[in-house]
C-alpha cells in the first residue's frame, strides 16, 4: 500500500464534506487509514489563520488573503500531509492549491498563474494524485449553505453571485486543462450516486475492490 493525496474540490455547498465522509468510512472498511483533513484549519496555527481569513471584520488585502491561505498551506502540508503520505496513509482533504487559484487567482482577481506558483512554492511541490470536483450551479450551492445555516455566510461566502460563478468556471478550467489528475462530478446527481462515481475513480488509486 502506498500513500495517496486526494483532494476534493468545488464551490461552498457542492457536498465535499459530506461526500468525504462517506468517502472515508468507504475506505477504511477496506483496510486502509485515513486522514481526514482540510485547508484552511488543518493545523493548530490554521485553525488560527481560519479564523483571520474567513471572519477578520475589516477589508482584508486580496494580496493578504492569499498569503494567508499559503501560510495555512505550509504548515499544512509540512506537518500534517506529507508525514501522513509517509505512513502509506490516504490522505482526503478538503480544498488545495485549485482553491486558490479558483478564488484568489480568479475570483480576486490576481491572476491564475502567480497564485499556483505562490501556492505551489507553500506547499513544497507536493501535488495531488487525484482531485475531485464536485461541480454544482451557484445559485444551488449557495441556496444549500444557507438551508444548511441560515444566512450566516463567511466572507468568502458572502461575495456576490459572479464571483462564485468566476470561481466555478475557474475550477471548470482547471480540470480541462489536466484531465488526468481531475475527476469531475456533477454534484445535482444524488448523494448516493456521487459517491457511486467518486469510488469508481478512487479503487484503482488506493488498491481496493470498488464492489
Ligand atoms: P470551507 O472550509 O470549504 O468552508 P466551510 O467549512 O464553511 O464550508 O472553505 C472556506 C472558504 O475558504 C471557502 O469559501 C473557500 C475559501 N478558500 C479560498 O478562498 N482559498 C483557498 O485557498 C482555500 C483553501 C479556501
Amino acid at each position: 500500500m502506498t500513500g495517496r493525496f486526494i483532494t476534493l474540490e468545488g464551490g461552498d455547498g457542492a457536498g465535499k464534506t459530506t461526500q468525504a465522509e462517506l468517502l472515508s468510512a468507504w475506505l477504511v472498511g477496506h483496510g486502509r487509514t485515513v486522514l481526514r483533513t482540510r485547508e484552511p484549519g488543518g493545523t493548530d496555527l490554521g485553525v488560527r489563520i481560519r479564523e483571520m481569513v474567513l471572519h477578520e471584520r475589516g477589508h482584508v488585502a486580496p494580496r493578504a488573503e492569499a498569503l494567508l491561505y499559503a501560510a495555512d498551506r505550509a504548515q499544512h502540508v509540512e506537518t500534517v500531509v506529507r508525514p501522513a503520505l509517509a505512513r502509506d496513509e490516504v490522505v482526503l482533504q478538503d480544498r488545495y492549491i485549485d482553491s486558490s487559484v479558483a478564488y484568489q487567482g480568479v475570483g480576486r482577481g490576481l491572476g491564475a498563474d502567480q497564485i499556483r506558483s505562490v501556492s505551489t512554492w507553500a506547499a513544497d511541490g507536493l501535488a495531488p494524485d487525484l482531485t475531485i470536483l464536485l461541480d454544482l450551479d451557484v445559485t444551488v450551492g449557495r441556496a444549500r449553505v444557507a438551508a444548511a445555516r441560515g444566512d450566516t455566510f463567511d466572507r468568502l461566502e458572502s461575495e456576490a453571485g459572479a464571483f462564485h460563478q468566476s470561481v466555478r468556471d475557474a475550477f471548470r478550467a482547471m480540470a480541462d486543462a489536466e484531465p488526468g489528475r481531475f475527476l469531475v462530478v456533477d454534484a445535482a446527481e444524488s448523494t448516493d450516486e456521487v459517491q457511486r462515481r467518486i469510488r469508481a475513480a478512487v479503487a484503482p488509486l488506493v488498491e481496493v475492490d470498488p464492489a
